[in-house]
């Protein structure tokens, strides 16, 4: 479904501006709009794809920075351009400039038509962790201590230098006219009972969304457990 809804932006409004999450979550989401492209050719030179977050001060090949997941599950098996995928960079001198740029670029092309986000297991969103005050633009952040101790390892980063994540903010996330977010498997039930009914508060920031006009929420039976269904 969730694949579905981005196949249809597209072929909707062929000049879409469509945001991007990279994860276990939207791995098959990525997959499954390849396959439908392959078998059903469109021309799609007018779509512009952004990746919400990117992991900083590695090298963007790295097989774990987001410009080259998305590039291998969906940017180059649909022969995107360069300049119709705009992602943060993965090392800069001025990174505040880098992220002013960026979402002026978001911008100039009309703004975000649809985003597809995933949900962290503390409710982050992009790489906007707990206590990210709500109106944050795009800016620099940390991703959470499992994860950047492993792109640590994997890359041989040394301790002294900073593996953050760069990241759209919680005011970007909510100006986009749609988003989809994607919650999948029991480690995400807790999290998406809270997003969906605790309080809107910085310490969920995935409860912001219950404040946006057009947020679709797609969750499997797992991670949808404890939610309460009238019949
Ligand atoms: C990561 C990414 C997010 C992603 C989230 C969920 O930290 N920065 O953009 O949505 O975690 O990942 P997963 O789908 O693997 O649970």
């Amino acid at each position: 479904m969730a694949a579905m809804c981005v196949i249809k932006q597209i072929l909707k409004k062929p000049d879409s501006v469509i945001g991007l999450s990279t994860g276990r979550t939207t791995l098959h989401i990525h997959q499954i709009i390849s396959k439908f492209f392959a078998e059903y050719p469109s021309d799609l030179h007018q779509v512009t794809f952004f990746g919400v977050d990117e992991v900083m001060n590695v090298p963007r090949e790295y097989s774990g920075a987001c410009f080259t997941m998305l590039k291998n599950q969906l940017i180059d098996a649909l022969s995107i351009d360069d300049d119709h995928f705009l992602m943060l960079p993965t090392q800069s001198n001025d990174f505040p400039a880098a992220c002013r740029e960026f979402e002026q670029a978001l911008v100039d092309r009309g703004g975000v038509d649809l985003l597809v986000l995933g949900l962290g297991e503390n409710g982050h969103l992009g790489f906007n962790q707990p206590g990210t005050p709500f109106e944050t633009c795009t800016w620099i952040s940390r991703m959470d201590d499992q994860l950047e101790s492993r792109i640590r390892s994997e890359t041989n980063t040394p301790p002294d230098v900073l593996l953050g994540g760069v990241t759209i903010g919680l005011k970007n996330i909510m100006h986009s006219r749609k988003i989809l977010l994607v919650a999948k498997g029991t480690n995400k039930a807790e999290i998406v009972d809270k997003m969906l009914h605790g309080s809107v508060t910085p310490q969920v920031p995935a409860s912001i969304l219950q404040l946006h006009p057009d947020c679709h929420f797609l969750f499997d039976l797992s991670a949808s457990k404890y939610l309460q269904y009238e019949h």
